[in-house]
């Protein structure tokens, strides 16, 4: 195994950040880092709180589904204050935010797949889950959870073999997560701190939309995607501002879809 020191201290200590990833809270195995961050808010944790285990036991990802997360790969979840007008923008800054430290880090070429997984060579290489936290009807927190195939042998899990890979099984070397933890805190932030009140309005989230749009592989292809009460298929079209997907049925007629999973179909 790579050098690999995961504690709090070791991810916190001179990283250049203001506030996402100066307090860090470490364990070494929970059910989900989605689960102990909204603990963590509920106690009022500071904006900026990152949560993060070496193993997850029950792992949670989009559409109900389970996230698998043993020891060598990063599963961390990072609590923010947006504003109400900035939600739209968590999947963008956050798999851009991916993006970008897997590319600084390992060299290899990352793209996003509409909402925010990301993929290397087509398949997917990390997956990203945000749970709002709201108390009445005004917004505590955003939680987003971030989880990547950094050392994962795919080798040993046959059954996802085919859709998904890890950063060592591309690059035939192992990876320090360390170091992709503290680069991707710092990208967060640095995509997230622009943001203001205006949301969509104001020209930092206009420019984080286009890069995000700008990344996607999926405008244009044809594609089945699964949302949470029914299948389309069609022509997935473009992308909005609010970071949901158009798509072109086979009828002709334009569909909005908010959340889903997209399978490309080409
Ligand atoms: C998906 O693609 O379905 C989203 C997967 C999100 C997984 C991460 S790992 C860290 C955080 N804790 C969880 O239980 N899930 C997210």
């Amino acid at each position: 195994m790579a050098e690999d020191n995961l504690s709090a201290q070791a991810i916190t200590e001179g990283l250049k950040t203001r506030f996402i990833g100066q307090r860090v809270l470490y364990y070494p195995s929970l059910t989900s880092t989605m689960e102990a961050a909204r603990e963590a808010v509920g106690q009022g944790a500071a904006e900026g709180t990152v949560i993060i285990a070496d193993e997850q036991t029950a792992g949670r990802g989009r559409l109900k589904r389970t996230w698998l997360a043993p020891r060598g790969n990063i599963a961390l979840s990072v609590i923010l204050h947006p504003a109400l007008s900035n939600l739209p923008s968590l999947i963008m800054l956050a798999s851009l935010g991916v993006v970008h430290s897997i590319e600084t880090v390992t060299g290899l070429k990352a793209q996003i797949k509409w909402p925010n997984d990301v993929l290397i060579n087509g398949k997917k290489v990390c997956g990203i889950l945000i749970e709002n936290e709201f108390l009445g009807s005004r917004l505590t927190a955003a939680i987003i959870g971030i989880g990547i195939d950094v050392n994962l042998k795919l080798a040993d899990f046959p059954e996802i073999r085919s859709i998904a890979t890890s950063l060592s099984d591309e690059l035939g070397r192992e990876v320090s997560r360390l170091k992709l933890i503290r680069s991707l805190l710092v990208e967060i932030e640095r995509l997230y701190l622009p943001l203001s009140a205006g949301g969509s309005q104001t020209r930092p989230y206009i420019a984080l939309f286009d890069e995000w749009r700008d990344s996607l592989v999926t405008p244009g292809k044809q594609v089945r995607v699964t949302a949470v009460d029914s299948v389309y298929e069609g022509v997935a079209e473009s992308v909005d501002i609010d970071g949901s997907l158009l798509l072109r049925g086979l009828d002709g007629k334009l569909t909005r879809i908010v959340a889903g999973d997209v399978t490309l179909r080409e």
